[in-house]
């Protein structure tokens, strides 16, 4: 009988994330107290699997998350706070392609032509994803692009400079685990949650493209499988600076989207108002109150 397959990352100091094909994950801290070598401190080196890889994957977004549990903003849903998320939307999808290309053809040089192919296919697939969140900005009755080129909020910039950087690398691996990240998290939102944005919308406006293609009803949930399928195959190396990265870019995802949500409605209103040089079309307390604090999430 085949063996089951064990993986573990080392991602901070102390904590590995351990996790087997059968689906179990641990988060194991290392005791320096104690005389007995820590084995998950040394590198992994066997194959991946789909069913442990995922464990690993979302073994370390979750561990990013924890880090501001008890910080973690719970505002009510406003139309003012969806269009601040569809203008981090945007500006975490603008460049997608562009980048992943630069990170594929470097993929390319270094003689990696599976990796190179598996992201040449990924910025085919983001392609145009900006232009919803764009969509879905002036279907709200906001100048979409006076809106984006002069805004970016605050918590999204170091993501998006995470993105650029990432895929600028020497050996840009990290960059599949950071998409990851952000498309495992957009794969969460359910039909429910999108029927729930559509009730802070003005009557017959559809301003839910982006949302929906980024959920788990959209392409996200096929390429959050795909990642892991893919991921699975690559050396035990690449996988665990993918993990890294995922563990990295969770922090800096929690931290940026818990930063916006931390925000008062008026202070997204008059974030609006300056980028695009005047008041909003909608006034104060526009949302229904009864609305699950994951809903106001940033779409992606
Ligand atoms: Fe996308
Ligand atoms: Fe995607």
């Amino acid at each position: 009988m085949a063996q089951s397959v064990t993986e573990w990352v080392k991602v901070t100091d102390d904590i590995s994330i351990i996790s087997r094909q059968s689906g179990e994950v641990w988060f194991h801290t290392s005791d320096s107290t104690k005389e007995i070598a820590d084995p998950f401190a040394v590198p992994m080196t066997g194959v991946g699997s789909a069913g442990s890889t995922v464990g690993l994957l979302d073994g370390a977004i979750n561990l990013g998350f924890v880090a501001i549990e008890k910080r973690l903003a719970r505002p009510e849903p406003t139309v003012a706070a969806y269009i601040v998320a569809l203008v981090g939307a945007y500006h975490t999808s603008v460049d997608t392609p562009r980048n992943l290309r630069r990170a594929a053809s470097r993929f390319s040089e270094l003689g990696r032509p599976e990796v190179a192919a598996y992201l040449e296919e990924r910025a085919r697939e983001e392609t145009g994803h900006d232009r919803l969140a764009l969509k879905d900005v002036r279907a709200l009755g906001v100048p979409g692009e006076r809106l984006v080129a002069n805004y970016i909020p605050e918590g999204i910039k170091p993501l998006c400079k995470r993105f650029d950087d990432l895929c600028a690398e020497e050996y840009p691996i990290g960059s599949i685990g950071y998409s990851y990240c952000l498309e495992r998290i957009a794969a969460l939102k359910q039909e429910a949650d999108i029927a729930r944005v559509r009730t802070l919308c003005p009557e017959g406006v559809d301003a839910t493209r982006f949302l929906r293609s980024h959920s788990s009803l959209g392409s996200e949930a096929s390429h959050v499988a795909e990642t892991i399928e893919f991921v699975a195959t690559l050396p035990a190396s690449d996988r665990t600076k993918v993990v890294q990265e995922t563990y990295e870019s969770s922090l800096l995802l929690a931290e940026g989207y818990n930063h916006e949500l931390l925000k008062s409605e008026a202070e997204l209103l008059e974030e609006i108002r300056k980028a695009i040089g005047e008041a909003l079309p909608y006034g104060r307390g526009s949302a229904p109150s009864n609305i699950e604090e994951h809903v106001a999430r940033p779409v992606a």
